[in-house]
C-alpha cells in the first residue's frame, strides 16, 4: 500500500545520491548502446565495398584499439571516480548521522520488523512494528539486526538495501526531505512469506513526530465500552499474550509485535493489509 517503491523518485538525500548514480550509469550504457548499434549497421551495409587490404587491416586495428580499450577504459575510470565519490559522501554522512541521529533499532523477524526507538532512559523507550515513524529534515540511524535468519532493509525511496544478520548488528542512515509514507520491503529471501514482509516509514513533520513520540510512551488506552472489554477480556484469556505485548496489561510478552498502540498503525501484518475494523477482524479470525 501507500505509495510506490520507485529508486528513481528518490525522497532523500541517500536515495537521490543512488538515483544520480544510477543515471551516471544509464547515460554512458545507452551512448555506448547507440554507438555500437550504428557501427554495427554502418558495417553491414559497407562490408563488401572494403577491400582486404593492408591500409584496411592497419585501420580495423586502430577501430579495436580504441573503440575496444581506450573508450571503455576511459569510460569505466570515468564510472569508477563516480561511485567512489558516492561512497565517500554516503560514509561522511552516516559518521554525521551516527553524531546527531535518533537511533532506532530494527530486529527482522520470519515476517515482520521489531521497532525499538533507543534513548538513555528505558523508560523513554517506544517500541512499535513494521511501521517507522520519522522526523523530515533529520539523519536517522538504523541499528539493523536479525532474530533469526538473513532479512534485508529496503525503503527504495529514502535508501538503499543493507542485510540483517543474525548475531551482528549492521548500521544504516536514512533521511527524508519531504513528509510522506515511504513503502519499504524485505529484500533477501527468508522463507514462504517473505514477499509480505513489508514496512513503512511515516515521514512527519518534526512537530508531529515528538507528538506521535509522546503518545506512543503511553500505555493502551483503556477499554470504555462493553465490546472493548469483552475483547480485552477474551485477548487476555485466548494465549494471545503469549505472544504479544499489550503494555498497560498482563500482556508483556516480545515474540511477536507489540500491540500497545496498533490503531495508529497503517497497515496489519508487515504491510500487508490496511489496518481497519474490518481486514482486523479478519486477521484475528484467520491470520
Ligand atoms: Cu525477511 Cu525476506
Amino acid at each position: 500500500m501507500n505509495g510506490d517503491q520507485g529508486i528513481l523518485d528518490a525522497a532523500g538525500p541517500a536515495a537521490e545520491r543512488i538515483a544520480d548514480l544510477w543515471w551516471a550509469h544509464f547515460w554512458p550504457g545507452l551512448a555506448v548502446f547507440v554507438v555500437v548499434v550504428v557501427l554495427l549497421l554502418v558495417g553491414l551495409y559497407r562490408r563488401h565495398r572494403w577491400p582486404a587490404d593492408r591500409a584496411h587491416e592497419a585501420r580495423a586495428s586502430l577501430w579495436i584499439g580504441v573503440g575496444g580499450i581506450v573508450v571503455p577504459a576511459v569510460i569505466l575510470l570515468v564510472v569508477l571516480v563516480f561511485t567512489v565519490r558516492s561512497m565517500a559522501q554516503h560514509s561522511a554522512s552516516s559518521r554525521d548521522a551516527e553524531e546527531r541521529g535518533l537511533s532506532i533499532r530494527v530486529v527482522g523477524y520470519q515476517w515482520w520488523w521489531d521497532i525499538t526507538y533507543q534513548d538513555p532512559q528505558p523508560s523513554r523507550r517506544v517500541r512499535t512494528a513494521n511501521e517507522i515513524n520519522i522526523p523530515v529534515g533529520r539523519p536517522i540511524m538504523l541499528l539493523l539486526e536479525s532474530g533469526d535468519v538473513n532479512h534485508s532493509f529496503w525503503v527504495p525511496r529514502l535508501q538503499g538495501k543493507l542485510d540483517l544478520i543474525p548475531g551482528q548488528t549492521n548500521t544504516l542512515w536514512l533521511e527524508a526531505r519531504e513528509p510522506g509514507v515511504y513503502r519499504g520491503q524485505c529484500a533477501e529471501y527468508c522463507g514462504e512469506q517473505h514477499a509480505h514482509m513489508g514496512l513503512v516509514v511515516v515521514a512527519q513533520p518534526p512537530e508531529e513526530f515528538d507528538r506521535w513520540y509522546e503518545g506512543q510512551l503511553g500505555t493502551a488506552a483503556e477499554p470504555t465500552d462493553s465490546a472493548a472489554l469483552l475483547g480485552q477480556a477474551v485477548f487476555m484469556r485466548s494465549g494471545c499474550a503469549v505472544c504479544h505485548a499489550v503494555r498497560g496489561t498482563d500482556a508483556m510478552a516480545s515474540v511477536a509485535p507489540d500491540l500497545t498502540h496498533l490503531a495508529s498503525r497503517q497497515t496489519l501484518g508487515a504491510g500487508t493489509i490496511p489496518n481497519t475494523r474490518g481486514y482486523l477482524g479478519g486477521w484475528i479470525a484467520n491470520p
